[in-house]
């Protein structure tokens, strides 16, 4: 096990970001930036050992700051995916978060992932990333200081720790973006994968795709995946909580909703035998298949450009929008005591 660090690159032309890579014994790594505490490759063998990097993202940081990228790999906070007309009541305040896309708030205004983390701690396999975000920054209440520490094992299971504290009580709702596509040649879209999601119902949403209160059944529809088979099967049948011509951007509702670590989602590349397992305590995952970005965009890592439907988000969260629905599952920030939630990807090759 080893920790190395190198400058990545500058964003907006003078503020400098740091690239750290640990890498375990059989040679599997990950490779984090400081910009939005972000995964930047994630290289793990296929069933012959042959590693290959299966996270989209961008040979340089800047891209990462572009929202029409997709947030590729970052951290989300403090809220992840949608408030609706950017506003809520907690505690019986109501405050106002950035309308950054539509009239809703996405990804709590982007700013927990466009901008540079402090490195708080590093060890032979692990570092912690910090942010501090003052009371009242983008309309959330709290003095408020996010830390995301990441470990890679020797047995290629990366970890991902939320550790939040804050002055008041409040909300928060972390996350991450990555994108994997496990043949690691993003050549290839995802519809080939296969995938399982730990869910029998979905948050149904508006034409906005805005939660609605109501939650849907999978059973007998296109959003049903409790049995794995591949994403491109039924991807493009026109349903009444999916975008036409998008594919999936939809919150499931894990079967898991008590806070107990389990499994909610399996992708598997069949090809190269590279599988992944996503462990969450959190209640919900937003299954994105990038059908948002264009199939015109010119960036990337080296050829593997990032483009429509090239990776699937596994988004671990609580449902979108919770913080308007008093009936979906909520755990809330508590004055001066440490919030946690854990997510890991594990992988393997069969
Ligand atoms: C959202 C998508 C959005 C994507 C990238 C997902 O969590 O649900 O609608 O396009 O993030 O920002």
């Amino acid at each position: 096990m080893a920790i190395e660090k190198s400058f990545f690159g500058n964003i907006n032309e003078n503020i400098p970001i740091d690239l750290y890579k640990i890498t375990n014994g059989s040679g599997a790594s990950v490779m984090l930036q400081t910009l939005g505490a972000g995964i930047q490759s994630l290289c793990v063998p296929d069933r012959n050992g042959v590693l290959a990097d299966v996270v989209l993202g961008f040979d340089n940081p800047q891209d990462y700051t572009n929202p029409d990228y997709g947030y590729q790999g970052l951290t989300v906070g403090r809220w992840a995916n949608r408030i609706r007309d950017g506003k809520f009541t907690f505690e019986g305040e109501e405050y106002h978060t950035p309308q950054n896309q539509g009239t809703w708030t996405l990804h709590g205004g982007g700013r927990f992932s466009f901008t540079p983390w402090e490195v708080a701690e590093t060890g032979e396999n692990y570092i912690v990333f910090s942010r501090f975000s003052p009371d009242g920054e983008d309309g959330f209440p709290g003095n408020f200081t996010m830390r995301v520490k990441y470990t890679l094992t020797e047995d290629n299971t990366l970890r991902i720790e939320y550790s939040i504290l804050s002055d008041k009580d409040t909300v928060a709702n972390p996350t991450n973006h990555a994108y994997f596509n496990l043949s690691g040649d993003s050549s290839k879209t995802v519809e080939g994968h296969y995938l399982m999601i730990n869910a029998d119902y979905f948050t149904e949403t508006d034409a906005d795709q805005l939660p609605t209160g109501e939650l849907g059944a999978v059973k007998g529809t296109m959003m049903d995946f409790t049995e794995p088979h591949p994403i491109g099967d039924n991807i493009d049948v026109p349903f009444r909580a999916i975008i036409d011509g998008v594919g999936y951007d939809n919150n499931y509702c894990l079967r898991t909703q008590n806070g107990e670590f389990a499994l909610a989602a399996v992708l598997e590349d069949k090809e190269s035998g590279r599988k992944l397992e996503v462990y969450t305590d959190l209640p919900g995952i937003q299954l994105y298949t990038g059908g948002w970005l264009s199939r015109d965009y010119t960036v990337g890592k080296g050829d593997n450009k990032v483009t429509f439907r090239r990776g699937a988000a596994l988004e671990t969260q609580f449902y979108p929008d919770t913080v308007n629905f008093p009936q979906f599952p909520s755990r809330y920030v508590k004055a001066n005591e440490e919030f946690k939630t854990v997510t890991e990807f594990r992988f393997s090759a069969e």
